[in-house]
């Protein structure tokens, strides 16, 4: 049994402020918010100061290792290639791949090419002029995880390629400006389903962002498709992915015999960009930025 604070005990949060001074005011909110049916966050969602420093850093290597990427990106490299440089950047910046072994998963990093949705796997295929492809890498710096993709464009792409990566990153961007203090997933969900669909295009159902730091993948699930005003309120120091996959053709999809690579049912082509970012006082903080 844990006994309830009252206002000049010590916060929860572990800042050493007095309640009242520091999360007595948010939690009376959440408690009201509660009440009325919304779904609120649990306080071990609520990162510490110091785990967020650690979870930027993390996400900061992670956006270094895809910049470094960009430079090599293009056709006649393999995906396996991709592969090692990602795993050599991380081990070299005293890190680990979180997607090695991460339920059995046997690289890492996902490169998704084209129709491939998310979770491709690398190997011996090689990127040819035309392609578009995501490329996913999640660094574990000192326990903490920070989880970015991005699309690389190989040479000329078609039109309707370089429309879908451009719409897919503004999907994200908008959804990014949905994060403040009292949003909710919903909103982010809404916000980027509609610029998708504006687009004549469609955004995945089965996989979406999520909650990330201590862990790969941790509480809230972040659709990129449904209604404003549902899922769970944002509070500060919440860390999370926000990563819309979007498709040309339909929003269905199916995984193969490898029980990983997700395509799309059409073979239609499927853009995804994805940022780890924090609630802040008033507003957002993308973490996997330099
Ligand atoms: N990085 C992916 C995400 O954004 C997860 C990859 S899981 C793996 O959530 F096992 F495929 F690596
Ligand atoms: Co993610
Ligand atoms: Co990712």
């Amino acid at each position: 049994m844990i006994k309830k604070l009252s206002r000049n005990d010590l916060c929860w949060c572990g800042s050493g402020e007095k309640y009242k001074k520091c999360h007595m005011e948010q939690d009376l909110l959440l408690m009201d918010m509660k009440r009325k049916g919304c779904q609120i966050p649990p306080r071990k969602l609520i990162k510490t100061e110091k785990q967020i420093d650690g979870i930027r850093r993390s996400s900061q290597l992670t956006c270094r290792i895809l910049d470094m990427l960009e430079e090599r990106v293009r056709a006649g490299v393999k995906t396996i290639e991709i592969d090692s440089w990602v795993h050599e950047a991380t081990v070299k910046a005293g890190a680990y791949p979180a997607p090695l072994n991460y339920k059995g998963y046997p690289k890492s990093t996902c490169t998704s090419i084209n129709n491939v949705i998310c979770h491709g796997i690398p190997d011996e295929t090689v990127l040819q002029e035309g392609d578009i492809v995501n490329i996913d890498v999640t660094c574990i710096l000192d326990g903490y995880y920070g989880d970015a993709s991005r699309m690389y464009m190989i040479g000329e792409v078609s039109d309707e390629a370089r429309k879908l990566v451009e719409v897919a990153r503004e999907c994200l961007t908008l959804g990014i400006e949905q994060v403040k203090p009292f949003n909710r997933t919903g909103d982010i969900a809404y916000t980027i389903e509609q610029h998708a669909n504006s687009h004549g295009f469609s955004t995945v159902q089965e996989f979406g962002g999520h909650g990330v730091g201590l862990e790969f993948h941790e509480e809230p699930f972040v659709p990129h498709y449904g209604k404003r005003d549902a899922g769970m309120v944002l509070v500060p120091n919440m860390v999370f992915t926000i990563e819309p996959m979007v498709n040309a053709g339909s929003h269905k999809c199916r995984i193969l015999a490898d029980r990983w690579t997700a395509v799309t049912v059409d073979n239609s082509l499927s853009a995804q960009w994805e940022h780890t970012v924090r609630v802040t006082g008033d507003g957002v903080e993308i973490l996997s930025q330099l």
